[in-house]
């Protein structure tokens, strides 16, 4: 096995708090073993346009506690083609980096993997995305600070419902996953949940929200994850009023101040843990895995694999939200 001298890092897709604490883990474990860092701006854009920075143990000084990604992020359709990858080993092998950290999801994973696998670049993945979608890891860092931005904005919305008799349809990220719906309806004791993994209809809601009605509720939180079947928030509050025209509710979509923030300390923790044993494991040979914790326990799964399955959301856990939400 060829010696590692320099390691480079970037981030990739969605921002998610934590990057930064994983970015700073990485530097710092790197340093720790006379290893060379160079920062790759812009995720796969930046590789592709040599935006590099070598990077010293003060670059990343401070930054555990900043949000958003001290190197940027980028989608990069090119990286799609064989061709433009191509470039990227070029580049990186030009600027003797000999192996890769990537911190992003499983997008990100997909790019790497044909680095590892098509050129035997060594590379190692770090799940970093608020939708908590990845297999092999029980938590993606910046999940939990999602979760707990989710649910204050959440708290806040419940004033206003309360005091004005609303029902609030309150959409929530996630792409095609369901976790940060669930764990914020269950923390807010939200009176539904719909979510993409657990088919719903309109006919059902609207029973459901005459129910609540006759119950005497006089408030409501719904909280909808994007990515399902019955689509937006406002598109389903706008099915509901044409079923239900007299029903008194808004809609507010939470977006991207979801991916925003300090990260909570769950996700320091986690950022921290996996740049490390990131580093650690291409110290050792490994390549082409991801590094995530399951069980509380370092583990590492092949790229096909985190990005073939996905983690499952807990039925469990949407069966709770309702039954506490009567
Ligand atoms: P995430 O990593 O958060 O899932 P994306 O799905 O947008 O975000 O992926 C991030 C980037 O990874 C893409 O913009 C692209 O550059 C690269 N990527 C995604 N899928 C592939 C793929 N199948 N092959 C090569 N590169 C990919
Ligand atoms: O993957 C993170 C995420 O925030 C998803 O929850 C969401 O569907 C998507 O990224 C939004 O992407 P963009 O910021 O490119 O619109």
């Amino acid at each position: 096995m060829k010696k590692i001298d320099r390691i480079g890092v970037l981030t990739s897709g969605g921002d998610a708090p934590g990057m930064n604490a994983a970015i700073r883990a990485v530097v710092r474990t790197a340093i720790y073993n006379k290893i060379d860092v160079v920062g790759i701006m812009r995720g796969y854009s930046g590789l592709l346009e040599k935006q590099f920075m070598s990077m010293q143990s003060h670059s990343v000084s401070k930054i555990i506690s900043y949000g958003g990604t001290m190197l940027k992020s980028s989608r990069c359709p090119e990286f799609h083609q064989e061709k433009y990858r191509r470039i990227a080993v070029d580049n990186l092998n030009e600027a003797g980096i000999d192996a890769l950290v990537v911190i992003g999801g499983d997008g990100s994973f997909r790019g790497a993997n044909h680095l590892d696998k098509d050129y035997g670049f060594r590379v190692v993945g770090i799940p970093g995305t608020i939708d908590n979608d990845i297999y092999g890891t029980d938590f993606t860092i910046g999940f939990d600070t999602a979760i707990n931005t989710a649910v204050s904005a959440i708290d806040k919305l419940r004033d206003t419902a309360d005091s004005h008799n609303l029902v609030f349809f309150v959409e929530v990220m996630g792409r095609d996953a369901g976790f940060i719906a669930l764990n914020t309806a269950l923390a807010t004791g939200a009176e539904a949940t719909i979510v993409p993994e657990i088919p719903a209809d309109i006919d059902s809601l609207c029973d459901y929200l005459l129910l609540e009605r006759r119950k005497n509720k006089t408030s409501g939180i719904i909280v909808v994850a994007e990515g399902g079947d019955l689509g937006s928030a406002a598109e389903i509050a706008a099915k509901v009023k044409e079923k239900i025209p007299n029903y008194e509710m808004r809609v507010t979509t939470l977006g991207h101040i979801q991916r925003g923030g300090a990260p909570s300390c769950n996700d320091r923790v986690l950022a921290g843990t996996l740049g490390y044993e990131a580093v650690n494991a291409l110290l050792r040979g490994m390549s082409g895995v991801m590094v995530g914790q399951v069980n509380g326990r370092t583990a590492f799964t092949p790229f096909e694999e985190a990005c073939s399955r996905h983690n499952e959301i807990n039925r469990k856990q949407y069966e709770i939200a309702h039954i506490l939400s009567l």
